[in-house]
Formats: structure tokens, sequence, C-alpha cells
């Protein structure tokens, strides 16, 4: 494992700390927060370099020699399955004068060849050749830089810190929750990028609320009862735990959250009810796929997952959701949506894929407009934060987490 540095070297931002001391508890957050480069530099630093992300499903590279290459702000990462079949994640930087090695998207190889001077890597990223160098030169200190991975109930996670934060509460929490749902035994059915025109954290901010699911999600609201009042919420609640511990399953019975104190990762459990009547997250509420995991009937619930700053778990009886926010630039980030069904499910059989993605593609549809929408009006010079509403209570949390660890040096 090669040391990567924890952080670029400081700006001097004293008037970011100040910004964030100004912070007004209860409102939103200030226009430089969504339009400021040096502010965007320091998410980067303070968090996204800092925090664990989820890239996906296992089931992307199934075979020996697969890699598939993600890309977050500057950084491209080389994600492959060593002949071993362990996984790795590296950057795609030769270590000769820093020319990307791997110039695919995906594939399978069992070497990467720098396209500048041919030096070749492993795809575990070690170095294997490296043309008419010196005798003494020593290989081995010149592999690809190695990112840490770990790999929970099938979904890959990667960490760019040097010292990452400890990985075993988010494993148990996955345990808990998309363990139950088998997710270690699903495959990857469907994915689609949405490209928004919008700093990461307006389209995050915008995940983490449901106040916005009435008037801009009528299609959702159907289903979903998330928009409703808090006793109503509460009401359906009550029946659906009932129905799941009929069925012998303990997820987790009430809201946990996790902040990032004592250098952990932030880790929000939660579980909802759909509509009586409701099965699943599909365009009538009937079912979509084979059910998962430990499930042997529908209990009409939800369990989602908010892990660090950017990766977002949806488990429905019946199939799943990865939602990935990938920053870009201060102004561009990326949502990856990542639909998973049983392994041994079957297209066209087994699920219909056009009905399987139908609830998710049409929300976030939805959901790129109005976050876009937003993105334009905070760069108003007349924009001030309003107050966050009290069905915005995930909002609130997220941005005061977020504030936080941008404090932190
Ligand atoms: S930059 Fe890769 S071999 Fe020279
Ligand atoms: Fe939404």
């Amino acid at each position: 494992m090669h040391a990567l540095p924890l952080t670029q070297p400081s700006q001097p931002a004293d008037w970011i700390d100040r910004l964030i001391a100004e912070h007004r508890p209860g409102y939103g957050l200030a226009r430089p927060f969504y339009m400021d480069p040096a502010i965007f530099e320091r998410d980067m630093e303070r968090l996204i370099r800092r925090h664990w992300h989820c890239l996906g499903h296992e089931s992307i590279i199934p075979n020996p020699g697969d890699f598939e290459l993600f890309k977050l702000e500057n950084e491209a990462i080389i994600l492959t399955r060593g002949m071993d079949g362990v996984i790795h994640a590296m950057l795609n930087v030769c270590r000769h004068r820093g020319a990307e090695v791997c110039t695919k998207p995906k594939g399978n190889a069992k070497v990467f060849v720098c396209p500048y001077h041919a030096w070749t890597y492993a795809n575990d990223g070690t170095l294997r050749a490296a043309r008419l160098m010196p005798k003494d030169f020593d290989r081995h200190a010149h592999g690809l830089k190695k990112l840490h991975v770990r790999v929970a109930e099938g979904l890959i996670f990667i960490s760019f810190a040097e010292r990452p934060l400890d990985f075993d509460p988010i494993a148990q929490a996955l345990r808990a929750s998309c363990g139950q749902y088998g997710w270690a035994e699903a495959k990857v059915a469907h994915r689609e990028t949405y490209e928004l025109e919008a700093n990461w954290k307006l389209a995050v901010e915008n995940y983490v609320e449901c106040y916005h699911c009435g008037p801009a999600h009528p299609e959702y609201s159907q289903t979903h009862a998330l928009e409703q009042p808090a006793e109503m919420i509460a009401e359906l609640n009550a029946k659906m735990e009932q129905r799941t511990c009929a069925l012998g399953i303990d997820i987790i019975s009430k809201d946990q959250w996790q902040t990032s104190e004592n250098g952990q990762e932030a880790i929000h459990t939660f579980r909802y009810a759909l509509y009586d009547g409701v099965a699943t997250g599909s365009e009538d509420g009937k079912p979509l796929a084979p059910l998962m995991g430990r499930f042997t009937a529908y209990d009409g619930g939800v369990t989602s997952i908010h892990l660090g700053g950017t990766s977002f778990l949806v488990c429905y009886a019946d199939h799943g959701m990865i939602y990935r926010f990938i920053p870009r630039s201060v102004d561009r980030c990326d949502m990856e949506l990542v639909w998973l069904v049983r392994r041994d499910a079957t297209e066209g059989v087994d699920y219909d894929l056009d009905k399987l993605t139908w609830l998710w593609k049409v929300t976030t549809e939805e959901d790129k407009k109005i976050i876009e929408h937003t993105a334009r009006g905070v760069k108003s010079h007349y924009f001030e934060p309003g107050p966050i509403a009290p069905m915005e209570y995930n909002e609130l949390r997220y941005i005061n987490w977020y504030l936080e660890e941008l404090a932190r040096a």
C-alpha cells in the first residue's frame, strides 16, 4: 500500500473558517459553499479524500482481470479484480511521468501498459516491467498508488485517506441492513448516470430531504408516504414493523445516526413504510422482481442507509438501489443510480427492466430539474439561505455534519 497524503497543503483560507463560524443554525448554506472554488477544494480535501465512498456492487467485475475506471473530480480510479479474485483500487497515474495507464472505461486485462513509454503494470498495480531503466531501478517502489478497498455485503468501498476511518461500524451497519436483503448475492441489473450542472452538495441535500417529494415527485408520492405528517408515518411504520417481525426479520427498529465525532464515518440508517397494500417501489405498487435475502414475503417497508458524504442505499424487499454522488467541479456533479436484483434473476423472465427502473428514473429526472433550478437560483447575489423546515431534519443534520467536517483540520 502506497501512503497517499491525507490532505493537500492547506490554502490560506481563514475566510472559509469565518464563513463556517458565521453559519446561522437552522438555516441553509451560504452562496459561497456552492460557488467558490476554494471551498470546493476544501470539500475535496476534508470530505472526499477523507471519507469512504461506495463505488458499486462487486458483480460489475465478476471475473479475474475485470476492470472498470471510475472518475471523481480530477481523480481516475482503476478498480480491478486481480487474478486471485481480490479487488484492488489504484490511481490511473503512471509512476514514470504521470500519463493515464488505463485508457479504456472497462474491460478485462492482465496488465496495463502505459501508452507513453510502455511501463507495464499488473492488474494489482505492481510494476512488472519498465523498459531500458538502469539496473538499480527499484520496480517494487513504483507500483501504481493504491487506495484502501473494503467489500461489505457485495458493496465496494474505497478511501483515499492514508489512515482511513474505521470501516468496522460500516460493515456492521450494512450487515444489519443490506445483509438482511441478501445484497452479497445480488447483481447489477442496470446503471444510469445523470450529469448535473450543480454543486454536488445541492444534489445530496436534495436527496436527504422529502419536503420536496409532494410537489416535485407525484409518482414517488403515490407509493411512498414520506411526505405525510409524522403521525401518519408513525402509524404506517408500526404496521410495517409488525409485518417485518412476522417474517422473522429483525433489521433496525429505529432511526440510527452515527456522526463523525471521534474520527468515525457518518452512518445513518432508518426504515419507513410504503402505503398499505404497496409491495415495493414500482409504478403500481406491485412486485417487480424475486424477493431477496431473508424476505419470504413483502413487508411493505424500505430500509435506507446514508454513508459518509456521497453514498446512499435503498433496500426494497425485491430490489436495491445505490445512489452515488460524484463531485466533478465546483458547479458540476454526477449522480449514478445502480439497480440491484437477486443474482439468479433473469431479465425478461423474472423482472422487466423498464418496470424495475421506472420509478427512480422518473424521480431522478425530476430531481435533476429541481437541483439545477436551485443551482441557477443560488448564483444570484441576492440569494440568502432560508430556514430549514421541520420535515427537512435530515437535511439539517447533513448540513451540520458537512460544516463540522469542513472545519476539521
Ligand atoms: S508516462 Fe508512463 S511510461 Fe512514461
Ligand atoms: Fe427528490
